[in-house]
């Protein structure tokens, strides 16, 4: 008898990273950024549909290996990520990623995906949604401190979401800083190297902190933040690695994605368990304010929620359609007799 055919679900797009370059690129990246802060919006928008939990963490001396699962009720998804920060010294990234969606109805997986570049693109997004609803109003200038492999994401998300054009860098490796200016060079930023943050905060509407350290870093002291700056703090996502003096956390309003999470990740885990937050899908939907006044210093705590890597996940897919830009992978035995698959592993001894 020949063996039976899979159904047509058996196979899974699979979206390799030599695709999802050529995708970004097809798409054009500050295009796909500013595309993708709108999807992620739009599901903050419908934040009280999903399923929540704060993800699934297994921590080491050395880092972090997390799972981030999410479903709205129809599409199911997860990611894999790891937060390794002394991975750089032996030549590995700090962060690495991929993940799934699928149908809520069969359970069926209906993508598979890299997700290392689609991290830096979705967390880029979330901060621009952030800043749009946060920064000060005509904000131009942006202070990044941590210029590694999120950084010009970060910088690209805010130029083409909220019209940053001025950025200035500082990174406590000035490789990192000189391989930034190389990077955005032409990109329609004036871009200035830094040799300190405190030179590189000069100015600055915005402040963004992507550093990587496994401890309680001190990036900002409360001494150098002045009235009415929005802070975008993104590296300070893990139980005992933070980037901001506790200080400042009492003189700013606190934004964050999914409270139960922050209080263990952000920079919250310094404060009492009762510090007072705003959920930014209260913001994003009139429920609560946002920036209240030109004087007010906002924070953006993020960690990074299942809910992002949801949006980027279901856009990718949406933007998969008619590229070509993935491969049909044969990873799920799917039987015609749904009953028989040892029959099936016999036949396939026999062919
Ligand atoms: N919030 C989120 O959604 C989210 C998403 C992705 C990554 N992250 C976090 O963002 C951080 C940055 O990630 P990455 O992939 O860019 O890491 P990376 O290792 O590529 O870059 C980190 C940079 O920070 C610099 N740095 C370290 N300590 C510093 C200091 N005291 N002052 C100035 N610069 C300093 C390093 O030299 C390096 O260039 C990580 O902590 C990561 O876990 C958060």
């Amino acid at each position: 008898m020949p063996s039976p055919l899979p159904s047509e679900k058996a196979f899974v797009p699979f979206v390799s990273v030599e695709n999802m370059m050529r995708l970004v690129h097809h798409i054009g990246l500050e295009t796909l950024l500013a595309e993708l802060t709108d999807v992620i919006e739009a599901d903050f928008r419908r934040w009280e549909l999903f399923d929540k939990t704060p993800r699934v963490a297994s921590h080491s001396r050395e880092g972090v290996i997390e799972l981030m699962p999410t479903s709205d009720g129809e599409i199911y998804s997860f990611k894999y990520v790891n937060g390794h920060p002394k991975n750089m010294a032996q030549g590995l990234q700090t962060v690495t990623a991929f993940g799934l969606l699928a149908e809520v109805s069969t359970g069926y997986p209906v993508l598979l995906t890299e997700m290392t570049l689609l991290t830096a693109l979705r967390t880029a997004a979330t901060s621009a949604m952030a800043a749009r609803h946060l920064a000060p109003k005509g904000a131009r200038t942006m202070a990044m401190i941590g210029n590694g492999a999120q950084a010009e994401f970060q910088a690209l998300a805010m130029k083409a979401v909220c019209g940053i054009d001025r950025i200035r860098l500082y990174d406590i490796d000035p490789l990192a800083t000189a391989k930034m200016v190389r990077n955005l060079s032409g990109a329609g930023l004036t871009v200035t190297a830094c040799t300190s943050s405190q030179s590189a905060i000069e100015g600055a509407d915005i402040i963004t902190t992507c550093t990587a350290d496994k401890q309680y870093a001190t990036i900002l002291t409360d001494n150098m933040i002045g009235a009415g700056v929005h802070i975008n703090a993104i590296g300070g996502d893990c139980p005992g690695k933070t980037e901001l003096h506790c200080d400042i956390l009492l003189r700013a309003h606190t934004f964050v994605e999914y409270p139960p999470q922050t209080r263990i990740e952000g920079e919250i885990q310094q404060m009492e368990p009762d510090y007072p937050v705003t959920e930014l899908w209260k913001v994003i939907t009139g429920q609560a304010q946002g920036r209240r006044d030109i004087s007010q210093i906002t924070l953006f705590d993020s960690v990074g929620f299942a809910i992002e890597d949801f949006s980027a996940l279901r856009y990718v897919r949406d933007r998969l359609k008619g590229t070509g830009l993935y491969q049909d992978l044969d990873i799920i035995a799917d039987p015609d007799d749904p009953r028989d698959l040892f029959g099936m592993l016999q036949r396939a001894r026999q062919a």
